[in-house]
């Protein structure tokens, strides 16, 4: 069993505070991460994954090691999908995911094998030899999946993986996080309920820069103090007057 856990991780960004005194240990599973706009949840994903460090007095540990001490050992368990990325408009799909493998240090011998495996999980093997410049919205998104997923990592993280996918691909995609969630840590942003809703194993609420609650969403939708138990409603009474 992995953890991660957030010991009083604040961020600010000038007179801006972010993230406010966090305090949460993610075990094996799917976290869904709900907030709206400026919550704070790349913010936290960010500091997670260690491209930005939280103000001091806070620390994130990984297996009890805190992630500043542990280095490249914790870089080499992450796979993260960044909100917005750019990629590679020249290169064909094969050559990006052969190309994040490498930095990400995986053996020579083995990329080929490891991205045909990932392509072919977010079903891409027909293109793989595609420039990305013409690969539509919610190919990309894939494609940005796919290297999320090389090197069997122990912390996934995804920050609105589904932004642009078109309905069928949203179920696939939630098939897939599904799949994966055995044995490690998946920690998906969104702010649509109904991507998270049927995988999560676990909802964590996040209004600016603060935790309002975190459960499982029998847990959550049990608090629904106006119509139906179902997370949007839960989500509109936390969320409706902001
Ligand atoms: N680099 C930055 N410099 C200044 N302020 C920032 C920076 N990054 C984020 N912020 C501010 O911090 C707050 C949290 O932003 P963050 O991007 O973490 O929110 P979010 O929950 O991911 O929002 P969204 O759903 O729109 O992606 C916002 O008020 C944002 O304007
Ligand atoms: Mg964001």
């Amino acid at each position: 069993m992995n953890s991660l856990r957030l010991k009083n991780v604040s961020k600010h960004y000038g007179a801006k505070q972010a993230l406010n005194g966090l305090n949460v240990t993610f075990t094996d599973g799917i976290c869904g991460l709900l907030g709206p706009n400026g919550a704070g949840k790349s913010t936290l994903m960010n500091i997670i994954t260690q491209n930005i460090t939280c103000d001091k007095g806070g620390e994130v540990m990984w297996n009890c090691v805190p992630i500043a001490k542990a280095g490249a050992d914790y870089r080499a368990v992450i796979g993260f999908m960044p909100q917005q990325q750019e990629l590679y408009p020249t290169f064909t799909a094969r050559r990006f995911i052969g190309y994040i493998a490498a930095l990400k240090g995986i053996e020579p011998k083995k990329i080929s094998e490891e991205t045909n495996r990932v392509l072919s999980l977010v079903e891409l093997s027909d293109d793989a030899d595609k420039r990305l410049g013409g690969f539509s919205g919610g190919m990309k998104q894939r494609v940005l999946i796919a290297q999320t997923l090389l090197g069997d990592p122990k912390l996934i993280i995804l920050d609105e993986p589904t932004a642009g996918l078109d309905p069928k691909q949203r179920v696939i995609t939630r098939n897939l996080i599904h799949d994966l969630s055995k044995d490690r840590i998946v920690i998906i942003s969104t702010h649509i309920v109904s991507d998270i809703e049927t995988i999560a194993d676990r909802i964590l609420l996040i209004k600016e820069g603060v935790i309002i609650d975190d459960g499982t969403v029998d847990e959550l939708t049990q608090k629904v103090k106006e119509g139906e138990p179902c997370l949007e409603n839960l989500y509109m009474q936390y969320y409706g007057e902001s």
